[in-house]
């Protein structure tokens, strides 16, 4: 068998991630290769610590991506403060609430769920009441629900999660790099993401950060970390100081890292934060337009992730199928309970762009025509 050169369609990548690449990202991961030990590595290795630390919006010194997609980091951050026993609040309103609550659970945790319908979020008070009813070690929350396209506000949550003496998760996979995340200053304890989304980089690696406290929590386990892999005390002295080998870092992975990093540093974040916002408005205008509308109220709404309601009796894969195959453009059906219910129209990184709005509401009106 011959196998023929690698030959893909220039598609439009408008779904839930991966994003579209800048070229000078994709000329980055051609940079011919150095060791992961090699100084010019090394020195790298600091660079991007520094860019993740710009995004995250943290002077937090355990900043570092992992070598993994975002669920890399969502395992490792579960598995490296979920011990066997430890009691654990869960708030879920989408899909990956209900991931983190089965991450809980396979690590043992004593685990408690809020629930909120799909297309909802959180309200303080209703995770104050949750915490007044039971004390836990964790609260995780999901930033950006990729499976409803609601953004949950942060404000106030932190402040309620340590009054009572906890640790604030948050999972900020399809925010990082589009939407304010504000480590800081929303008192977020640990957090984790993933490159392909708003940071634009290929799927492969996922930033995580851990402020002090937490990581004191790691350092004084009771028991050891199951995972060898993701065990963030090992791998903070491969990224740290020490640069004890631990394993070897993707290296291209890496190198594309750091050229996102250095494009959102370039436009700016509070430019940047601007332009998803913008073109996000631009396109619910523009569903309007065609007669479509978005699943969530516009105050909850994210402006990295749509979710478009699929009008009765329409087939929402014939037609993401279609808009694949005649108009080489991506998006997604809808996950879990959403699934026929909803597209998803991901405006993220590079993706996010007026013409790209344009040619995506043009082709789906075209096509909801003749369907
Ligand atoms: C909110 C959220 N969390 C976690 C993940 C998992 O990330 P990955 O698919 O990169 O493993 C995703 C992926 O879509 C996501 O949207």
């Amino acid at each position: 068998m011959v196998y023929k050169d690698l030959n893909t369609s220039p598609r439009i990548l408008l779904g839930p991630g991966p994003s579209m690449v800048h070229p000078r990202v994709l000329r980055a991961m051609a940079h011919p290769l150095v060791g992961h030990l090699d100084p010019q590595f090394v020195y790298l290795m600091n660079e991007v610590q520094d860019l993740l630390r710009y995004v995250f919006q943290t002077k937090n010194e355990i900043t570092f991506p992992l070598s993994g997609t975002g669920s890399a980091g969502m395992d490792a951050v579960v598995g490296n403060f979920v011990e066997p026993g430890d009691p654990v609040l869960v708030c879920v309103n989408g899909y990956f609430g209900e991931r983190l609550c089965d991450m809980t659970k396979r690590y043992g945790g004593e685990l408690t769920r809020i629930d909120k319908k799909w297309g909802e979020a959180f309200s303080p008070d209703e995770i104050r009441k949750a915490l007044l009813k039971k004390n836990v070690k964790v609260v995780m929350i999901v930033m950006a629900e990729t499976s409803t396209g609601v953004l949950q506000p942060l404000d106030k949550i932190a402040e309620i999660v340590h009054e009572f003496g906890a640790l604030l998760l948050v999972d900020c996979v399809t925010s990082l790099g589009g939407v304010p995340v504000s480590v800081d200053s929303n008192g977020i304890d640990i957090a984790y993401s993933g490159t392909q989304k708003c940071i634009s980089c290929p799927p492969g690696l996922s930033p995580i950060t851990i402020n002090d406290r937490a990581r004191q929590v790691i350092h004084n386990r009771k028991t050891k970390n199951p995972s060898w892999y993701l065990d963030i005390s090992l791998i903070e002295c491969y990224w740290g100081n020490e640069r004890t080998y631990h394993h070897t870092a993707p290296i291209s992975m890496n190198y594309a890292l750091r050229e996102s990093l250095r494009l959102i540093q370039e436009e700016g974040l509070d430019l940047r934060f601007i332009r998803h916002k913008e073109n996000a408005e631009f396109f619910w205008h523009c569903l309007s337009e065609i007669g479509l509308e978005p699943f969530v109220e516009e105050k909850y709404r994210l402006p990295s992730l749509t979710t478009v309601k699929v009008p009765v009796g329409v087939n929402g894969d014939e037609v993401t199928k279609k808009l694949l195959n005649e108009y080489n453009i991506e998006i997604a059906g809808g996950l879990g309970e959403l699934k026929g219910k909803v597209w998803r129209v991901g405006l993220m990184g590079y993706s996010s762009s007026k013409e790209n709005i344009v040619l995506l509401t043009g082709a789906l009106s075209r096509i909801l025509q003749n369907t």
